[in-house]
């Protein structure tokens, strides 16, 4: 997409397309983080590049499925240890303060409860930071010769923003104190044995099986798979008992808002026209 598209854009300079391109395929944003001569580092510009384009995209028809991606041999080489931590360690506080919110909202805050599915789609080096985004997402798929690290160790500081706590969330106890205790890499296809990502596939296969997921995604209905994912989030931290209230009440708001009306269409194409098996597909969107 051309740095032309975003009206939201102040006077001269475009919101993206300097460090992040976002291209539009049949329903699917590929937005890449590009720079490759950096690995795909996370440098402030990355930060305020991908909020304005997670602000485009909630409300652009184009994107029904967001997958976040690197240009060249990298995923992201983390957190841009020149541009986003030497650089700022002399500015006030406060303008610190900000850039570290910025990044936050959307590598997790804004990415675990994103409007539309998210995907990372990790094609290469994974360090660091780059971990916030990846568990931030909802589904990942992995090259199985990408390589995993939590470097941190190895250059003397401990895997902060919310590192320690995204990995925690997906990996065992184990895995993620031996992984952040050493600094030692582990590939794809390892990470996919750690549920660090859904699947590792060939490298030669990756944008494939992206597409493909992407592609299930799309067929469901957009508003029942967003309160499913919230769903998912929230559950996790509640008691049975609270969870049970919850998902009833979150049922209900599901059925009353459903522009769809998803429920009973899908229920009289089974037990009605007998036109769909919900066992083995979506129902029939029109
Ligand atoms: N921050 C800043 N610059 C980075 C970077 C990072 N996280 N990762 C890579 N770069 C820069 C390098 O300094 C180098 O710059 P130069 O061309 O001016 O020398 C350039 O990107 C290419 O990196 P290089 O190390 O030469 O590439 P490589 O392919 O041999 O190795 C990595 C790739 C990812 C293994 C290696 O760059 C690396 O270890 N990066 C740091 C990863 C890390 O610890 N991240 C955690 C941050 S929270």
């Amino acid at each position: 997409m051309s740095n032309a598209q975003d009206s939201s854009a102040s006077a001269n300079k475009p919101a993206w397309g300097e460090n992040v391109v976002v291209d539009f395929e049949d329903g699917i944003a590929w937005v890449t983080l590009n720079r490759p001569t950096r690995r795909n580092a996370i440098n402030p510009g990355i930060v305020w590049e991908m909020n304005a384009i997670m602000d485009a995209l909630e409300e652009d028809d184009r994107c029904k499925v967001m997958v976040v991606t690197g240009a060249g041999e990298s995923f992201s080489a983390g957190m841009d240890l020149k541009e986003y931590f030497r650089a700022t360690d002399k500015v006030p506080p406060i303008q610190r303060e900000r850039l570290f919110r910025a990044n936050a909202a959307w590598q997790w805050r804004r990415m675990m409860h994103y409007p539309k599915p998210t995907i990372s789609m990790v094609n290469g080096w994974c360090f660091g930071g780059a971990f916030q985004f990846l568990v931030g997402s909802d589904l990942a798929i992995a090259s199985e010769d990408a390589v995993f690290g939590l470097s941190e160790i190895n250059w003397g500081i401990i895997p902060a923003g919310i590192v320690t706590k995204a990995v925690l969330e997906v990996m065992s106890f184990r895995d993620a104190m031996y992984y952040i205790m050493t600094g030692e890499t582990f590939t794809g296809k390892q990470a996919a044995e750690f549920k660090l990502v859904n699947k590792a596939v060939p490298a030669a296969q990756l944008k494939d099986a992206t597409r493909e997921l992407a592609k299930t995604l799309m067929a469901k209905n957009p508003f029942v798979l967003r309160q499913a994912k919230t769903a998912c989030r929230f559950t996790r931290d509640l008691t049975w008992d609270q969870a049970a209230e919850y998902l009833m009440a979150k049922s209900d708001q599901t059925e009353l808002r459903d522009p769809e009306n998803g429920r009973n269409v899908g229920m009289s194409q089974f037990l009605d026209k007998k036109s769909f098996r919900p066992g083995l597909e979506a129902y029939d969107r029109g």
